[in-house]
């Protein structure tokens, strides 16, 4: 199988006009009704004899964001190719602003093969941001567009080359050094990230409870800090985990839940919770007998996609050696229809010593989460936080734009959207209390596993708090956030990656670090 591109990103100090590269890339805003050149696009243009002058004033470009145009340095500047990329208003430019930008470069440099490629994005004027934070942003941009996913195409001239080189360039000594901190962050993330959309690209005839077990293992093994242990069908019989065992009752993969634990070198500070990350990984998701239409039924390979944003967070909290205990735990199922699946009118009793209800079968996100949620509360976790593409309605609620947000704890909320913002995976907050867990109350058992046909995410929501007690608790409901679903400007269809960088930079905040 061929490996996904291979992306070094690193920073040097040289003057633009000498920064020798295939691409060199900068912002601009669009203020104005011509945009006015920043100060490296008024100095570039001079040595480029005027040629951007001409490209704004013939309106070419405009500065609008997710917009690019490309000039070539004709021997003038030692950049072959010079990359203005918009930036939009200056009043409304955010750290995700930068991050698309470099998204936007990268796929571009990968579109046009080429190996090196010179990010100066940081200088186009967000006075607000921080340096480091933006630093962050570029690498993190650069991974993220320079993904694709190809391993499985055997044609070997489909478009790209297998390695990318970029380099963060600034005159200055100073700011590079600012910047650098943060991009050797960003590195680290953008490869988790890039980690996560290629483990929920794969198909399900590849990816199975077992296999991503396997990976699991494999990604832990190489990590300092990072332990995996897994419980196979037997242990799970044992532990009595009665959820994950009847949703993957019906396929030839058997269930799996998934531990890794980070501990760090470093004692955490007292006041530093243990955390508990909890990730659905359903590798694929029929329906089960309850079956779903067939349209688009391929995209339900990315049913595992809250789970392995959970197995790619801890790759990138370990190895930033964040001084935090964070435990991942994943349980993995298949849900397939056959002789042996759990069935509409089924009680199941989970590993809460809770019993529920089974009315669909599609609703299996839920009855694996119960366990690993009760799980991760015996074991005396003080945070605990899943991620699960577990609603239909969380989509129909706020698209494919922010995922949906519910939580027992004011504070838990105020930091995740914080991070939210921070890291660009946007949240919102929805309601999941006591008359949303009043519609999941069953009349044969504790509970149903599927309400009333309204506010389906917030149903879904209160009945994972039942398996909370009282530990401090958030839902991420990234349904929707998944999938891309054709290449937008600035990312390659499939796998999102989701959930890495808003889980990541949630740890980094809380251990200070930013
Ligand atoms: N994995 C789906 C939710 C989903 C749907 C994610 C579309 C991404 C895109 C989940 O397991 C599911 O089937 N949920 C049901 C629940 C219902 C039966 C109560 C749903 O949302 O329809
Ligand atoms: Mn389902
Ligand atoms: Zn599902």
């Amino acid at each position: 199988m061929k490996q996904i591109i291979s992306v070094d990103v690193a920073t040097r100090k040289v003057e633009l006009a000498k920064c020798k590269t295939e691409l060199l890339v900068i912002g601009q805003f669009s203020d104005g009704k011509k945009p006015t050149l920043s100060g490296d696009a008024k100095a570039l243009d001079e040595k480029l004899d005027g040629a951007i002058g001409r490209l704004i004033k013939l309106g070419d470009f405009k500065g609008a964001a997710k917009t690019q145009a490309v000039l070539y340095g004709d021997g003038k500047i030692a950049a072959t190719r010079l990359m203005l990329v918009g930036l939009g208003e200056k009043k409304k430019v955010t750290l995700d602003t930068i991050r698309q930008a470099a998204a936007t470069a990268a796929k571009k440099a990968v579109g046009m093969k080429l190996k090196t490629l010179a990010l100066a994005l940081h200088r186009a004027g967000a006075d607000d941001l921080e340096t480091g934070a933006i630093g962050r942003a570029m690498a993190e941009g650069a991974y993220f567009g320079s993904y694709r996913y190809d391993e499985f195409v055997t044609d070997k001239d489909n478009g790209r080359l297998g390695a990318l080189k970029v380099e963060i360039v600034d005159p200055q000594a100073g700011t590079l050094k600012e910047l650098n901190r943060g991009v050797c962050a960003g590195a680290v993330i953008g490869r988790a990230q890039s980690y996560a959309r290629t483990i929920a690209n794969r198909p399900a005839n590849v990816i199975n409870p077992p296999t991503l077990a396997k990976a699991a293992r494999e990604m832990a093994r190489d990590i300092k800090g990072l332990s995996c242990t897994v419980f196979d069908e037997k242990q799970l019989k044992a532990q009595k985990m009665g959820g994950i065992l009847a949703v993957g009752a019906g396929s030839q993969s058997a269930p799996r839940l998934i531990i890794l634990k980070y501990t760090p070198a470093q004692t955490p500070a007292k006041k530093l919770p243990k955390v508990a990350l909890v990730g659905k990984a359903v590798t694929f998701d029929s329906g089960g007998i309850s079956i779903k239409p067939s349209a688009n039924m391929d995209q339900m390979k990315l049913d595992k996609s809250g789970g392995i944003a959970v197995l790619a967070t801890m790759k990138a909290v370990a190895e930033l050696q964040l001084p935090i205990s964070v435990w991942g735990l994943i349980p993995s199922a298949e849900n397939l229809p056959s002789g042996s699946s759990y069935r509409p009118g089924d009680i199941v009793t989970t590993y809460s010593g809770k019993t529920v209800e089974i009315l669909n079968t599609d609703a299996e996100g839920r009855m694996i989460l119960a366990d690993a949620l009760a799980y991760a509360v015996k074991q005396k976790r003080d945070t605990v936080i899943d991620v699960a593409t577990l609603t239909g309605a969380c989509m129909v609620a706020l698209g494919n734009h922010k995922a949906g947000l519910m939580s027992n704890d004011d504070d838990l909320i105020a930091q995740l959207k914080q991070a939210a913002e921070d890291s660009g995976e946007d949240v919102w907050h929805l309601p999941s209390g006591d008359e949303y867990a009043e519609d999941m109350k069953s009349k044969i058992a504790d509970l149903k596993n599927a309400g009333p046909r309204w506010g389906g995410a917030s149903t879904a929501a209160a009945f994972l708090r039942q398996f909370v007690d009282e530990t401090t608790w958030a839902h991420l409901d990234i349904a929707g956030m998944d999938i891309f679903q054709k290449g937008a400007a600035h990312a390659a269809p499939g796998s999102t990656g989701f959930g890495v960088r808003l889980l990541t930079t949630y740890l980094m905040t809380l251990t200070g670090k930013r």
